[in-house]
């Protein structure tokens, strides 16, 4: 266990050792068993943390709120819309004055080519900690909820086959930090890990590069398809999501229409059937029902999104708890 967190950024998982991830694994269990017993746990008495949002959001929002008044602290939500940013408040100028408001600051900004940059931007000018609540390439608070799920449901990562694969959404486009940053954090995991998605879908080479490196150093591996059927089949977990094929093309109306192509990529019951009978379905969510995944799957037996949003509110107090 590491003892020695406070100040640190949570940006990406990347950044964090495996032993520093498996202390926040122990400490968002202990605090989820101290919640389901009422032990009260205010270890943020009179902290802040200020949520800086460029985007909507239902779970990320209302966990980490929820969170730091568990832990005994303030949430301050702030929609960038309502502030100064486009009358010119810069990244430094928030680092700088919302850092020396509060305790910690977390941001959402997922535009292309932009949201990742900014985070770094305003952490070089912050002296409290930066999480990223989701950015244009990692969405390290969901993955970190993902690895606490799959432990629970299936104990011992090491050679579980996860299939993290592409399914057909028509909401919008949405950013491919979640299969990326999965990719990353569960080939850590000594997990065998398939990519599977169309040609156009690619993730960023330089995070696959990371994650088969990942694979090398712990055993596990990373494989990459292009056959929706073949990811599903012997897995022990699938996450068939949506993203959009931003490396194809950055113009979204286009990447709409190149998703047309893949329809056909919903996660239905005989997809599921493919896969081991105790296989467990997740998703970040907000899914798009019977477009992405069917109601008889989301729904279903095998379906753990719910504990898996659950697993958000206990990983993010372990970090703010760690870190702040
Ligand atoms: N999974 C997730 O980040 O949900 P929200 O977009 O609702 O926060």
């Amino acid at each position: 266990m590491q003892t020695k967190l406070r100040g640190r950024d949570m940006i990406t998982t990347q950044e964090w050792t495996k032993d520093e991830i498996d202390t926040v694994m122990s400490v968002a269990m202990d605090l989820k068993r101290k919640r389901a017993l009422g032990e009260p746990h205010a270890y943020l008495r009179d902290q802040v943390l200020a949520m800086l949002f460029f985007f909507s959001s239902t779970r990320t929002r209302a966990s980490f709120e929820a969170g730091m008044a568990q832990l005994g602290g303030h949430a301050q939500f702030i929609d960038s819309t309502t502030t100064q940013i486009s009358h010119g408040d810069t990244a430094k100028e928030i680092g700088e004055i919302l850092g020396r408001y509060n305790d910690g600051l977390a941001i959402r900004q997922c535009d292309w080519g932009v949201g990742n940059r900014y985070i770094r931007d305003v952490a070089a000018a912050s002296r409290v900690p930066i999480l990223n609540m989701q950015c244009d390439v990692y969405h390290p608070f969901q993955i970190l909820a993902d690895l606490m799920t799959i432990i629970e449901k299936k104990g011992d990562p090491r050679g579980l086959t996860i299939n993290v694969s592409y399914a057909y959404a028509s909401s919008y486009q949405k950013p491919m930090s979640v299969p990326q940053s999965l990719i990353l954090l569960m080939t850590r995991y000594g997990m065998n890990v398939r990519l599977t998605r169309p040609p156009e879908f690619k993730l960023m080479p330089g995070i696959v590069q990371q994650a088969h490196d990942n694979a090398r150093q712990s055993g596990g591996s990373l494989v990459v398809l292009d056959d929706f059927d073949a990811g599903f089949e012997n897995a022990d977990v699938v996450y068939p999501k949506s993203w959009g094929c931003m490396l194809t093309t950055e113009d979204m109306e286009e990447s709409a229409e190149i998703s047309k192509q893949y329809t056909d990529w919903i996660c239905d019951e005989r997809r599921m059937s493919l896969a081991k009978k105790d296989a467990i379905y997740m998703h970040c969510l907000p899914a798009d029902r019977n477009i992405e995944v069917t109601d008889g799957v989301i729904d279903g037996p095998n379906s753990v999104v719910y504990d898996e949003a659950e697993n958000r509110l206990h990983v993010q107090k372990a970090v703010m708890a760690l870190t702040m």
